[in-house]
């Protein structure tokens, strides 16, 4: 007989517990973290604060996010300046980015070759924008349309191809429908979910929530943590529309 009396691991949370699968309540993923969620549903759960003391708390398998950079990011268009930030929390070093990596968990995480890869990066894929936006040095004839996302930890899958990515970016401008200077495009972050581990997924620098909505429509739980409270709002709000699929 065994010693231990350790309940199985449930098919649907992939987490072992006793009774009744708790994945489909609202507000699941917030019980004994200590910290109220500022928005929950049966797939997501947001938390309005910052990632280094809420993160600690949590229960969580797989890291998908896309942390600030450390390069001090600016925007220069004047366009952009009454609707977006000119400039992203915690952007002057990369310290939020490696404590991330070092949390020890499979992890997609996206960066920028104007700094080191962080440690243990296994693997680092190629966003390609497709030639739409980017700047870069204006008197040469390129621009960079690309952005670095590190592979970390294991258990991806998914068919064996190329690591550079081709996914169109969300409008430039904010009269366009964008909310964030950093927006990632959800098919892209779809693309990213379906390949991680199985498990709750975690995106502690959530912006505008592009990883969630990704994660809501391929029917992955997962948690955000946002610390502009202008963010979490629009990140909710992302969460509560329905999405129409169009079967092929
Ligand atoms: C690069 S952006 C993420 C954009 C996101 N991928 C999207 O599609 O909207 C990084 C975000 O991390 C947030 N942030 C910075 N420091 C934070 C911290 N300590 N805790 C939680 N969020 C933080 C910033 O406010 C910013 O919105």
């Amino acid at each position: 007989m065994s010693q231990y009396n350790c309940p199985p691991v449930c098919g649907k949370c992939s987490r072992a517990h006793r009774g009744p699968c708790q994945q489909n309540q609202p507000g699941a993923l917030a019980l004994g973290t200590g910290y109220a969620p500022f928005f929950a549903d049966e797939w997501v759960t947001i938390y309005c604060g910052n990632a280094r003391e809420i993160v600690p708390t949590l229960a969580y398998e797989v890291i998908v996010s896309d942390p600030p950079y450390g390069i001090a990011y600016k925007s220069g268009s004047s366009r952009n300046e009454s609707q977006l930030a000119r400039s992203i929390e915690g952007d002057e070093t990369t310290e939020l980015r490696d404590w991330l990596c070092a949390l020890g968990k499979p992890t997609l995480c996206f960066g920028t070759w104007k700094v080191a890869p962080p440690a243990g990066t296994r693997e680092t894929l190629v966003w390609d924008k497709k030639g739409a936006l980017g700047m870069g040095a204006l008197d040469i004839p390129w621009k960079r349309s690309w952005e670095e996302i590190y592979v970390l930890g294991k258990g991806f899958s998914g068919r064996r191809e190329g690591a550079v990515l081709q996914y169109a970016p969300v409008q430039s401008m904010s009269r366009n429908g964008r909310v964030h200077p950093h927006e990632k495009p959800v098919a892209l972050m779809e693309y990213l979910v379906d390949r991680c581990p199985r498990g709750v997924i975690l995106d502690p620098f959530m912006g505008s929530g592009a990883t969630l909505r990704a994660a809501k429509n391929r029917q992955r739980r997962a948690i955000g943590i946002e610390i502009n409270e202008r963010y979490c709002k629009i990140a909710a709000d992302r969460m509560r529309q329905d999405v129409l699929r169009l079967s092929a």
